[in-house]
């Protein structure tokens, strides 16, 4: 039922370094290059909000998308850092790109850093009624980052990315789980106290987002009854190349099958998986008829993936 017409991304100008984090905790280059495989991260700047940063990916993927504005009937917008409870970010970003039909449905989706693949699923199921869906996954990590803890600071940084989805008559396949995080290793504290933030108990989740991406490939390739040969890419949550070094020696896969920019952009929570895609896009490493795997995992304990055949080039 969707076919993906067109992708868009933004990450925003400001550039955290590792050099830039070791004069704010005590942690250096090497460390977190080693550690994790990040270099760079972009934040947000003063002022600059999520819905700013969601409105140049949403921008970006319609004009791509060769579709009017007015023909997107729904919008699905992932995130965990909104800029407010309510209006939805999803609606606010209806009046900031100019959507004037009314019969338009908007909402948002909160599941962490699954947040991309869970509302690629929603659309999927939801394009038996609607037409055009723009699904945006946008998140400001930064505004939620305890900047005192060099356990949670050096791995996440701010991006959205955006996609553009019609009917067809392909069905990807998809599996989602949710667990219980029983030692609440990723979480924020409550949003009345006077700061929110992230804490995270680092090696629990490690394990958790091995099994999850092992479990999530395993079954997609079960369920499509296929090889990972037949799979051109896997397009995984950039969370620690390690998690996906590891993942890759579980399941005996070669790594190159896996696209990284981890080291520039960090966890970008939601928006990471779409921008792999627009990178891989702009590279023109994807064509009609390839198979791809998207796959996330984060915070719930949630974890997402479906296998998708393009039906044609994405914009
Ligand atoms: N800089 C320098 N040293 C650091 C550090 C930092 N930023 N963070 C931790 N250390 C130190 C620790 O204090 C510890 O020192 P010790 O041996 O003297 O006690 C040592 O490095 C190893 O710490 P450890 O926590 O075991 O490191 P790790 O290899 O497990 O890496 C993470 C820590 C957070 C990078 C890793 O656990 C991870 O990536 N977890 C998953 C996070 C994730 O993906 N979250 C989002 C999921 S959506």
């Amino acid at each position: 039922m969707s076919r993906i017409l067109s992708v868009g991304s933004y990450a925003p100008t400001k550039v955290l370094t590792n050099d830039d984090l070791s004069k704010l905790v005590d942690t250096n280059d090497e460390w977190i290059v080693q550690r994790t495989g990040i270099s760079n991260r972009h934040i947000v700047s003063d002022g600059e909000t999520n819905l700013d940063i969601a409105t140049k990916a949403a921008q970006i993927a319609l004009a791509k998308s060769g579709l009017d504005k007015e023909e997107i009937d729904c919008i699905l917008y992932a995130t965990i850092t909104p800029d407010t409870f309510t209006p939805s970010m999803a609606c606010q970003l209806k009046r900031r790109l100019n959507i004037d039909r009314k019969n338009l449905l908007a909402f948002d989706i909160n599941a962490a850093c699954s947040g991309f693949v869970v509302a690629l699923e929603t659309a999927h199921h939801l394009l038996r009624s609607y037409s055009n869906i723009l699904v945006v996954a946008s998140d400001t990590m930064s505004r939620i980052i305890d900047w005192s803890d060099r356990g949670t600071c050096i791995l996440f940084g701010d991006g959205a990315g955006a996609v553009v989805l019609t009917q067809s008559n392909f069905n990807p396949i998809f599996h989602s789980f949710t667990e219980h995080d029983i030692t609440d290793s990723l979480k924020t504290n409550s949003i009345y106290d006077e700061h929110t933030y992230l804490s995270m108990k680092g090696t629990d989740v490690f394990k958790f987002a091995v099994n999850a991406l092992t479990t999530c490939i395993r079954k997609e390739l079960e369920e499509a009854n296929t090889s990972i040969d037949n799979v051109d890419y896997i397009l995984a949550h950039q969370a620690n190349v390690r998690i996906i070094s590891l993942a890759c020696k579980q399941l005996g896969i070669n790594e190159d099958k896996f696209y990284k920019n981890i080291q520039e952009y960090g966890n970008t929570s939601s928006a990471s998986v779409p921008l792999v895609l627009a990178e891989m896009v702009e590279k023109k490493m994807l064509k009609k008829g390839q198979t791809v795997l998207f796959v996330a995992f984060g915070s719930g304990l949630t974890y997402s993936s479906c296998l998708w055949k393009l039906e044609g080039d994405i914009e």
